[in-house]
């Protein structure tokens, strides 16, 4: 029997009301349940957020220093954990090991830099047109902030919205997503054995639409984070706006790699694949189109086939595996059928894409990642997301059609390109439509230290991380004093 979770709220582990849970499956062996957690509904929610409201006067008030203390200590905290949480990341999300301790580590370098924001929590002073007049602003924390976070990074995103939404001062209700909700639960004890005061921090474990729906309608939630689909982000920002609630959506993309004649081939095909494939090509920053020019095209096929071939397959926590199961079996039968349509689309079909679910693989949502060439920059294979690990290499003719084609999407999250032209790697961050730009690195591995976030259906409502994100969980008051 697998062990239930429960829920924090108030400063106390609850079962929901509801009376219901949900099981938490490796999607590696589907055999091994790793726990069961709470089926929150709206009583739970309301609870959750009422506890937020009534610990957030105090904990505004606690010096910005001091709430950043707590964060610091999380962060020995939770590098001292490092191995026991990489390995229920990897057992519950599916990212290989060395993805899941570098995702942990990220974790410990975010609350490390937003623990040391409590000391740069400041305003500015700013010369009045008139005399004896002192004009200066000072950063004021919002609210309840309700952050919902998917499953593909289950420690990474629940760190970067909560460390600098607390540090900020507001309090905090954290909804992960089903999938893999027991690595954000960790972050939370964790956060929670640092002595935060009650309601500082709540986390509620549901479904979208039954906890979800309810944290971002509710009247006292003043600021909301969401990373997810676009379709549910659209949502969000509307019941956001009705209350006029600060809202950050982190969407969808359909990032391009635009590799050019001049390209260094091994950084190019290392950079492709990387970015279409590893984390399965679970990620909102990966690449799903290869642009390559012409010339190019025959040895980087190759070459990316010869290494896409090699990778190999199975269980995540075998720390020889380089590449783990989709999420679920939804998750593969969309990646399926996007391989479907790309063939009848008239994509030419040069790799994998089949179905894993022999001996090692016969409990786990595996597959062969895939490569289609000759796709269509108008077919929906190059315009959709797919969230799997399949990759459409457009073929064009030289820089201008490989810019043109790069920005032919409704998405702009990252981009990347692969060239020794320096030119015309500049030019290219003059131009892409994105919110990231790598050159001769792959789209996706960011860092918290600088803002993340894209453009066109993306995202919207501010920049995550960074300095940015102080700026997102804040709000200036502006001071006169006539002296
Ligand atoms: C990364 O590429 O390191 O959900 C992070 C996602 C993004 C994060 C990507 N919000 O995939």
């Amino acid at each position: 029997m697998s062990e239930t979770f429960l829920n924090l709220v108030d400063g106390e582990w609850r079962a929901a009301r509801t009376g219901r849970t949900f099981p938490d499956v490796n999607p590696a062996d589907t055999s091994d349940v790793v726990g069961h957690l709470q089926a929150s509904g709206a009583e739970d929610v309301d609870e959750a957020v009422e506890a937020a409201a009534r610990a957030f006067p105090g904990w505004a008030k606690t010096p910005a220093p001091v709430r950043g203390k707590y964060l610091l200590k999380a962060a020995q905290a939770l590098e001292a954990r490092l191995e026991e949480v990489a390995d229920l990341l990897a057992r519950e999300e599916g990212k290989t090991i060395a993805e899941a301790r570098g995702e942990t580590t990220r974790a410990v370098r975010i609350l490390e830099y937003f623990g040391g924001e409590g000391a740069r929590f400041s305003g500015q002073t700013v010369p009045s047109e008139r005399e004896r007049i002192f004009m200066y602003t000072v950063r004021q924390p919002l609210g309840v902030a309700a952050l919902v976070t998917p499953w593909n990074f289950p420690i990474a995103i629940p760190a970067w919205k909560t460390a600098p939404a607390l540090v900020c001062g507001n309090t905090v209700v954290l909804k992960p997503a089903s999938q893999a909700p027991l690595t954000s639960r960790l972050l939370v004890e964790i956060l929670q054995g640092t002595g935060l005061p009650k309601g500082v921090l709540n986390y509620v474990t549901g479904s979208g639409r039954d906890a979800g729906t309810p944290l971002v309608a509710h009247p006292r939630v003043r600021v909301v984070s969401f990373t997810g689909s676009d379709v549910v982000g659209r949502e969000i920002a509307q019941v956001g706006a009705k209350r006029l609630a600060r809202v950050q959506l982190e969407m969808g993309g359909k990032n391009p790699t635009i590799v050019l004649g001049d390209a260094d081939l091994d950084t190019a095909v290392e950079c492709v694949l990387n970015a279409a494939f590893y984390s399965t090509g679970q990620r909102c920053t990966a690449t799903s189109r290869a642009i390559v020019e012409k010339a190019a095209v025959g040895p980087f096929l190759e070459r990316l086939v010869e290494r896409t071939k090699a990778l190999r397959i199975g269980d995540p926590r075998d720390p020889q595996t380089q590449l783990g199961p989709a999420i679920d079996a939804a998750q593969l039968e969309t990646t399926l059928r996007y391989l479907e349509l790309g063939k009848r689309e008239g994509a030419r079909h040069v790799y994998g894409g089949e179905r894993l679910a022999d001996g090692p693989h016969a409990k786990g949502h595996f597959l062969r990642p895939a490569i289609f060439t000759g796709v269509d920059p108008r077919s929906r294979l190059a315009q959709e997301e797919v969230f799997g690990p399949l990759l459409a290499v457009i073929e064009v003719e030289d820089f201008d059609q490989a810019v043109e084609s790069a920005n032919a999407v409704r998405f702009g999250l990252s981009a990347s390109i692969c060239t020794k032209d320096l030119s015309r790697a500049l030019q290219y961050v003059e131009r892409a439509e994105a919110g990231v730009v790598m050159v001769n690195l792959p789209s996706a591995g960011i860092e918290y230290q600088v803002p993340f976030g894209g453009v066109k259906d993306s995202s919207s409502g501010g920049r995550e991380q960074g300095p940015a994100a102080a700026d997102f969980y804040s709000e200036t008051r502006t001071v006169y004093v006539k002296y």
